[in-house]
């Protein structure tokens, strides 16, 4: 792996490429799961992609969030075992300078001074090695066959931290690019791949593995696209969101949903896979990570780019009559995955967090 002077960083290996037919299936989930939460604002979602840098006057509820004992471990770097409510209050307290136009600054703050990184858990997502395993028949595999030939799916990690998701896509052979605001993230990740690799093995002789890139950008803007080569109308055939929507204040959240309509490619072999978490945080508590029920993620990738209504508490109104907006993702699956990190589960040490799967229409 490298860092070029463009600030792509690539490792690539490649296996041998035999075909895999796919045959996705639908699965109808079950509905979303009301929560109690309490909020103080109405919020005014932008419509537009880049809308969330001019909405700086929008604030959200900051408040420390007393619900949990629980820790949050730093196994590769930082403070280890910093416990939940004081980590997410210091989270909140240092976002509370960095809102609307400087927000993702703020995590290339953090990621700069790389002390204090709560949501780095040093290992890929156990949901995601469980949908990759055993979800295929949603799914599908790493191979894909278009215009009759065979070649690796493309995949999308957009806010990819230390890159250990880009490498289990990897091992799974998919053709996987990491995307980062931060700088420094991506030195994390070259710097983790050195003691690493070897935890990323092949996960089929047949399939071989893939590539792994990681790019520096914002997601909401195009320019990352070209540094790795790819055309700015390019669409990706997977793309897994852990931990960035609810990395993002509410009022960007349209923002998010539009742009991961318009990066996932319109095939009903393309799939958002989106690590719902966290789904039972109240949201007066703040962020991030912000409340992210699973109707949070069904209002805004229905409608992407519109107004999502939330009540005075902060809840998302759900409008099941209103009817599917142009560029709106289907969910064609929803599940709580077999395994999660330790922060996705309750204290009985049960799954709360639920994988969602969507597609255009
Ligand atoms: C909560 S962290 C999650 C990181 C990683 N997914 C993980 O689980 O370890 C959110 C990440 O999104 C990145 N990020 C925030 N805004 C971004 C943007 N507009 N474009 C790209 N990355 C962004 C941050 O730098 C941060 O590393």
């Amino acid at each position: 792996m490298s860092i070029a002077g463009n600030g792509v960083v690539t490792h690539t290996i490649l296996g041998c490429q035999r075909a895999r037919k796919t045959r996705p299936v639908l699965l109808l989930g079950p509905l979303t799961r009301i929560h109690p939460l309490h909020f103080q604002h109405t919020l005014r979602i932008p419509t537009d992609p880049q809308l969330h840098t001019r909405h700086q006057h929008l604030q959200t509820t900051v408040q420390p969030c007393a619900q949990s004992t629980s820790t949050m471990s730093l196994p590769v770097g930082g403070r280890r075992d910093v416990p939940l409510e004081e980590a997410r209050a210091a989270l909140q307290t240092h976002f509370s300078t960095y809102q609307g136009a400087k927000y993702a600054e703020g995590w290339d703050h953090l990621w700069s001074k790389g002390d204090f990184l709560p949501w780095d858990r040093g290992n890929p997502s156990p949901a995601l090695t469980d949908t990759l395993s055993n979800h295929t028949d949603v799914i599908g595999h790493a191979m894909i066959e278009e215009d009759g030939k065979t070649r690796r799916k493309r995949a999308l990690v957009p806010g990819c931290g230390r890159g250990v998701d880009v490498l289990l896509l990897q091992s799974f052979g998919y053709d996987a690019i990491g995307l980062e605001y931060a700088t420094n993230a991506l030195k994390a990740c070259e710097e983790y791949l050195k003691d690493h690799e070897k935890d990323y093995p092949l996960k089929d002789e047949k399939v071989g593995k893939g590539s792994a890139r990681f790019v520096q950008g914002d997601f909401y803007a195009d320019e990352w696209l070209e540094k790795v080569g790819l055309d700015k109308d390019t669409k990706f055939d997977l793309i897994y969101d852990y931990t960035f929507f609810c990395a993002m204040q509410p009022p960007m959240r349209s923002a998010w949903a539009k742009r991961m309509s318009q990066l996932l490619r319109p095939d009903p072999q393309a799939n958002l896979v989106c690590l719902e978490f966290p789904t039972n945080k109240p949201a007066q508590a703040g962020g991030p990570p912000f409340a992210s029920p699973p109707k949070a993620y069904l209002e805004h990738l229905s409608h992407p780019g519109e107004e999502v209504k939330y009540d005075a508490e902060g809840n998302v109104m759900m409008n099941p009559l209103a009817p599917s907006s142009p560029g709106g993702l289907e969910r064609v699956g929803h599940w709580h995955p077999a395994d999660t990190h330790q922060i996705g589960k309750d204290t009985e040490g049960n799954v709360q967090d639920w994988i969602s799967v969507w597609r255009h229409r």
